[in-house]
């Protein structure tokens, strides 16, 4: 077994945040200061993982591009894989199936964006499960809208069913997907939903009906923001802007990642921030070096 993958998936119509999303993808939207993109590629770094997928629409692949490159400047091997129209997410294991040449995965939906005091520790444990699957159940106030974790008397896990009209818990299946090997070969068995999707739902039951998936609460210590409606997408925003001003640290931030890992040297981190000069960021990335 190779060591884990990363896979974001970033396709999709970004119809419901229209016209906003007429030219540009959802996944490069702000958030405050920075790409939405930012935080869910944040998340696969903090996990340790430098080889990552990066699925777009075949049109917005030239902007991810240009944003992103090969991810080198950041210690990373982007791979990018066109989506040519959303048939699901669970498509992304049979799209990026070469890509992933036998190794497990851990997917994250471009969209969202986790915010949390151990949250890397979370992400370790995850990583560090060999065989099936580990998934995060997130408490909200409209669980309609997502996968909804179904358990028993005792808490565990015994369904997950996608946007019920009667959710059977306040408890949301988060867009975060660690996975063994085995999920192209799961995803190749899966067929088009009533909706026309191969649902990620679907995949997940496959795992959780054979008693390998693990579902971990993520406790309400952690921010789990939505950015699915316009309002939503500026209350990232101002949470993001909140955080950072009142603690003088950035939130998704790739370049101190990848300085923290190692991954980068100060060299090149200089580099970098002189390339965002005139902005704050820039400004943090040089307090990084200067703190060493
Ligand atoms: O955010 C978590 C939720 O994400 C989970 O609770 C649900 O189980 C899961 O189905 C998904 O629900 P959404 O309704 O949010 O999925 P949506 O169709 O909006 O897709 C999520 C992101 O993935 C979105 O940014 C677009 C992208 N996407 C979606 C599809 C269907 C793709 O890149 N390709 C696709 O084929």
């Amino acid at each position: 077994m190779g060591a884990r993958k990363g896979i974001i998936m970033a396709g999709g119509t970004g119809s419901r945040l229209f016209p906003i999303t007429g030219a540009v993808s959802k996944q490069l939207m702000p958030i405050y200061d920075k790409p939405m993109i930012y935080f869910p590629l944040s998340v696969l770094m903090l996990t340790g993982i430098r080889e990552i997928a990066m699925i777009t629409t075949p049109e917005d692949q030239p902007q991810f591009r240009r944003l992103l490159g090969d991810g080198a400047q950041w210690g990373l091997s982007l791979t990018y894989i066109p989506q040519p129209s959303p048939d699901g997410l669970a498509q992304a294991y049979l799209l990026a199936e070469d890509f992933l040449d036998g190794a497990p995965s851990a997917m994250v939906l471009g969209d969202n964006i986790f915010f949390g005091h151990g949250l890397p520790e979370l992400l370790t444990a995850a990583d560090t499960k060999d065989a099936g699957g580990t998934v995060f159940g997130y408490r909200v106030s409209d669980p309609e809208r997502y996968g909804v974790v179904a358990m028993d008397a005792k808490g565990a896990a015994v369904d997950i069913v996608e946007k019920p009209a009667k959710p059977p818990s306040n408890y949301a299946v988060t867009g975060l997907y660690f996975l063994d090997a085995s999920a192209p070969d799961r995803a190749r068995a899966i067929t088009p939903s009533e909706r026309g999707e191969l649902e990620i739902t679907t995949l997940l039951q496959s795992y959780l009906h054979e008693g390998t998936l693990s579902v971990q609460q993520m406790g309400r210590g952690y921010a789990w923001l939505d950015t699915g409606t316009h309002g939503s997408l500026l209350d990232a925003g101002n949470f993001v802007r909140t955080l950072q001003s009142r603690q003088g640290l950035q939130a998704g931030c790739p370049e101190e990642i990848a300085f923290e890992q190692g991954w980068i040297s100060p060299e090149a981190l200089h580099a970098l921030a002189m390339r965002y000069a005139k902005t704050d960021y820039g400004t943090y990335l040089l307090g990084l070096l200067a703190e060493g």
